[in-house]
């Protein structure tokens, strides 16, 4: 990471400012006033590219390489198959596996003190595993999103909650369903996986391994 932030601070020191009307993530970053050094401009370039880029990407490879572990890439696949496809992906596996909060003032989290100024984190992927909400938390059962719960709604925190909420969620479940049904539709898949493990950065992302798409054969007449 130290490296590609040092070539993107190399490659913007390089570019004049933008004046207005950003077109891009690049000129929007050159555009901010303020004293910001390439590095900080970087960095901020870096984090607006995984926030956007990378949540959605990393979170489509995890819809594509279970859906086809499920048997869900074929003809017959409809677009309502794959909104609670992307919903129990986003819950097993949500990309954002933790929320980050600075707390307001000194208080007690289940009886653990907590100071103001201290970093609270919120894990995402564990609440949605509770088997105080959902019914054999463990198993890929995208059918559990025919009648949630209220109380289920209220635990599923894929783009967190309250002030800084993803403000693309809708948008960006929008995109994740369009393509899923896309490549599924058209495709058939082949999954092969070197470990079982995720592997869990700033995002979660799918085990190591790989997946391969053909084109599916046209329909019989
Ligand atoms: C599957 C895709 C995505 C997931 C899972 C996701 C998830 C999240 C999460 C969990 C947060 C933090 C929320 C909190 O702390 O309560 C967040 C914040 C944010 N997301 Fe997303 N996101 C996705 C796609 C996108 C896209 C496509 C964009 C922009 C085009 C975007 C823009 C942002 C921004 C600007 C914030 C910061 C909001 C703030 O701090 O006020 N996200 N996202």
């Amino acid at each position: 990471m130290p490296a590609v932030r040092a070539g993107l601070a190399e490659q913007l020191g390089r570019l004049p400012a933008q004046e207005s009307g950003a077109q891009d993530l690049v000129d929007l970053v050159l555009g901010l006033p303020g004293e910001l050094s390439p590095a900080d401009r970087a960095q901020l370039l870096q984090r607006l590219v995984l926030s956007t880029v990378g949540f959605t990407g990393v979170t489509l490879e995890w819809v594509v390489m279970l859906g086809i572990q499920h048997g869900y890439d074929t003809p017959a696949v409809r677009q309502e198959h794959i909104h609670r496809l992307v919903r129990e992906v986003l819950r097993l596996y949500p990309t954002a596996w933790r929320l980050i909060r600075v707390a307001a003032a000194d208080h007690d989290i289940a009886g653990s003190p907590v100071r103001e100024g201290e970093h609270v984190l919120i894990g995402t992927h564990a609440i949605h595993r509770s088997a105080a909400v959902w019914d054999r938390p463990l198993d890929f059962r995208p059918s559990r999103w025919e009648q949630p719960t209220d109380d289920q709604r209220r635990s599923y925190l894929p783009f967190g909650k309250g002030e800084g909420m993803c403000p693309a969620n809708g948008f960006a479940v929008k995109a994740l369903e369009h393509l899923s049904h896309l490549i599924l539709h058209g495709y058939r898949g082949h999954v092969r996986l070197r470990t079982r493990r995720p592997h869990v950065r700033t995002l979660l992302a799918p085990p190591a391994g790989w997946t391969r798409l053909t084109p599916a054969p046209p329909p019989d007449r």
